[in-house]
């Protein structure tokens, strides 16, 4: 009943469920990534089909050199790790975000598992990396600019519509945003894709964020009235 078809996460809080237990921050990062696993597992189990997750912000590279090349190797383990699982679960990775100034091993590790699953077709997961939604709509324009002055898009066929196509990946817009770990921001997130999101908040951090805590964001979502600009019909 009513499932969204595209579901993001702004996965916050792996640094304070760490400091909270006495770990490092890495520490929170790693469980963090166990829970995505879980959750885009259920997410596909659920039959949604996309799922949007931010893994790092343009604005992380201003964390320590330490944590962000732990985030870096966690990525590329984890993309190696988990490339078997997510294929034989018939999930389709794609990312989001500039590759300037990602590490080459990084670059080569998304390349992979984006080709080695590119068949797949029960679940999209898009992972945002390296990303800010502001940068996605000015890297959008740009694209645009150059279409038009090449004769390739007709400024009639620019529509809000047509406009998906040109940020990082051409997906549909975004139904429910879940944002984990006590904040309640947007932080740059998917700007143009959550126009008419619902949002859910949970002041649960991430890693403690696993199937039963998914699932009841997706009851949020089911019981909310999507009107989108029009008066609710009876
Ligand atoms: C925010 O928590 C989280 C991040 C900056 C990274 C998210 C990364 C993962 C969940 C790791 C695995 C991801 C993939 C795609 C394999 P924070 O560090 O800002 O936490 P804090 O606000 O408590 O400090």
């Amino acid at each position: 009943m009513n499932i969204p078809n595209h579901v993001a996460i702004i996965m916050d809080g792996n640094g304070r469920w760490a400091e909270e237990r006495g770990l490092k921050r890495s520490e929170g990062h790693r469980n963090g990534g166990l829970a995505l696993e879980k959750i885009a597992l259920c997410a596909k189990e659920m039959g949604i089909k996309y799922l949007s997750v931010y893994a790092f912000s343009t604005d992380n590279f201003k964390r320590s050199k330490e944590e962000v090349d732990y985030l870096m190797n966690l990525l590329i383990k984890y993309f190696k790790d988990k490339l078997l699982t997510i294929c034989k679960e018939d999930i389709k990775v794609v990312f989001s975000g500039r590759y300037n100034p990602l590490r080459n091993d990084v670059i080569n590790a998304m390349e992979s598992i984006k080709n080695t699953t590119k068949d797949n077709k029960k679940c999209t997961l898009n992972i945002c990396l390296n990303y800010g939604g502001q940068e996605e709509i000015v890297d959008a324009t740009l694209k645009i600019h150059y279409d038009l002055n090449n004769n390739i898009l007709k400024e009639e066929d620019l529509t809000r519509d047509t406009f998906y196509h040109y940020l990082y990946a051409d997906l549909p817009p975004i139904d429910l945003l879940i944002r984990t770990g006590k904040e309640h921001r947007l932080s740059n997130f998917m700007l143009y894709q959550l126009f008419y999101a619902e949002i859910y908040f949970t002041d649960v951090y991430f890693p403690d964020f696993l199937e039963t805590k998914f699932k009841e964001a997706i009851t949020y979502y089911q019981n909310k009235d999507r009107r989108f600009g029009n008066v609710k019909s009876n």
